[in-house]
């Protein structure tokens, strides 16, 4: 058989014998017009050698670019590519993915060299539908599906766990491993999940790496608040749960109209509030905020329009709520009110029942004359004021009971009282460790009846109360 002049020079020509810098354009260039790189130098070739009556002119099929092996692979399903990062958190990963298929989603998984010491990439490829990569120079994947293609060949890049040291990577543009190449090389979404050591997370350094990779576009999911996998470790630095990370992934790739709540205005209060006694001192209460923020966090990734009314706490903003910082109960009312109309109101504040009549302007010294006395009024009721509203009074209003004996009894007179829709009822005994914790059990009380669901941690409680709110405000299934 003939060969064209061309044919002869690829024959006598070993792609990955190139240098590795004329490799890589050629990778680009490759995957940029969808071919092969063996056709791409056979096109360059073609190019540089002219119309020859030797070499047929390229067919269609050769000049059209070839359709993406992985895109269709995925039968239409949505695609992410879950990057592993090496931090203890990476065995959460792998719940990850399923929690990913799940949603229906197509998921690939790619493991940094870390990562590797905690999962293995056969146990993250058999979960996924695909195999798991790890190397930028993959003799499987090089010319086929190489870094490029996998920046490409997804709707969305999710990074979990996502550790300071790749944050920093991304921050600064590093593509020294597949990982960062990929994120590197992306147009697409990438939502983070950082994981790390409270120490870490709150450092200098990755303040200004997230800063960084907000202002690059880059989306967040937590990290939470509460024990970290390490013996005797707490505070900020937790990875979020996967139900959580994998339901702002989904969020992330709806179109905003098919989410449950697109279009509704919804408001939240959390955490405690802090009253005056003098400059120094105040009455305070020991309500963590988290439940608050799982929900404020729902609801934005439910497509609400959020916005989050807060009283003290040390949580960073969730993801796409607007959140007002306040400290007193008067001034949560002023804020709450400000923010009507809304379609959902959600009161999970700890709200302090009493403040000091007469906060003193000055620090209170101590006296001969024996012990100062404060005397205390009582706080607006914020529930009942806004579900009592005749104007502008929210479609759902929604309280929380916080009850040490006789739950359901006291959380249904307090649902009456208020004038609500809906009580969430949970038992902050000491010994249940909610009060703080990062776990819930709650009674939903409504006025046809009650439910009791099971303890679960504060992030699917917030999940689970929005599906509910979703269902009862009628939109349809996402
Ligand atoms: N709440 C409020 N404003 C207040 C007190 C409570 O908005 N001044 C709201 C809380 O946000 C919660 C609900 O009312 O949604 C119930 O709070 P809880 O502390 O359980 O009840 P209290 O009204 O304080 O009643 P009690 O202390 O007698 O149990």
């Amino acid at each position: 058989m003939l060969e064209t002049a061309e044919e002869k020079s690829v024959a006598s020509l070993t792609v990955r014998k190139l240098e590795d810098a004329l490799k890589a354009s050629l990778r680009v260039r490759a995957a940029e017009n969808g071919r092969s790189v063996e056709d791409e130098v056979r096109m360059i070739l073609r190019e540089a050698v002219g119309p020859s009556p030797l070499s047929p002119p390229p067919t269609a099929q050769e000049l059209a670019p070839q359709p993406r092996r992985v895109a269709a692979s995925a039968g239409g399903r949505a695609r992410v590519t879950l990057i592993i990062g090496g931090g203890i958190a990476a065995y959460k990963a792998l719940d990850l993915i399923r929690r990913l298929k799940d949603r229906g989603l197509h998921v690939r998984c790619v493991l940094t060299a870390a990562a590797q010491r905690f999962v293995t990439p056969l146990a993250a490829g058999a979960l996924a539908d695909d195999r798991a990569y790890t190397d930028l120079f993959d003799a499987q994947s090089e010319f086929d599906a190489g870094h490029i293609r996998l920046a490409r060949d997804t709707d969305l890049i999710v990074v979990a766990p996502a550790t300071a040291d790749l944050l920093a990577k991304m921050a600064q543009g590093h593509a020294d491993d597949l990982a960062t190449a990929i994120l590197l090389a992306t147009h697409r979404p990438v939502l983070v999940a950082p994981a790390m050591n409270p120490a870490m997370w709150s450092h200098a350094a990755t303040r200004r790496n997230t800063a960084q990779l907000a202002r690059d576009g880059i989306h967040f999911i937590g990290p939470g608040t509460g024990e970290m996998a390490e013996a005797n470790e707490a505070g900020t630095g937790r990875m979020s749960e996967p139900i959580t990370i994998a339901e702002a992934a989904g969020a992330l790739l709806r179109p905003p109209a098919s989410l449950r709540l697109y279009g509704r205005k919804v408001l939240v209060t959390a955490g405690p509030t802090y009253e005056p006694i003098d400059p120094v001192r105040y009455i305070a209460n020991r309500s963590s905020g988290k439940q608050g923020y799982a929900i404020a966090a729902a609801a934005a990734a439910a497509g609400a329009d959020v916005t989050l009314i807060s009283g003290p706490v040390e949580l960073p903003d969730p993801v796409g709520v607007h959140v007002e910082r306040v400290e007193a109960a008067r001034d949560m009312l002023t804020r709450v009110e400000a923010v009507l109309p809304v379609d959902i109101a959600i009161f999970a504040a700890a709200v302090a029942d009493w403040r000091v009549a007469e906060a003193s302007t000055q620090k209170i010294k101590k006296t001969t004359d024996g012990q100062p006395h404060l005397t205390l009024t009582e706080n607006p009721d914020i529930l009942a004021t806004i579900a009592k509203r005749s104007v502008d009074r929210p479609d759902l209003v929604i309280g929380f009971a916080a009850e040490t004996e006789h739950l359901i009894d006291n959380a249904q007179a307090k649902l009456r009282r208020k004038g609500c829709d809906w009580i969430v009822a949970n038992d902050v005994s000491p010994e249940t460790g909610i009060m703080g914790g990062d776990s819930n059990t709650i009674h939903l009380i409504t006025r046809d009846g009650t439910e009791s669901w099971p303890a679960m941690h504060k992030d699917d409680v917030a999940a689970v109360l929005i599906a509910r709110i979703a269902d009862k405000m009628g939109k349809g299934d996402a």
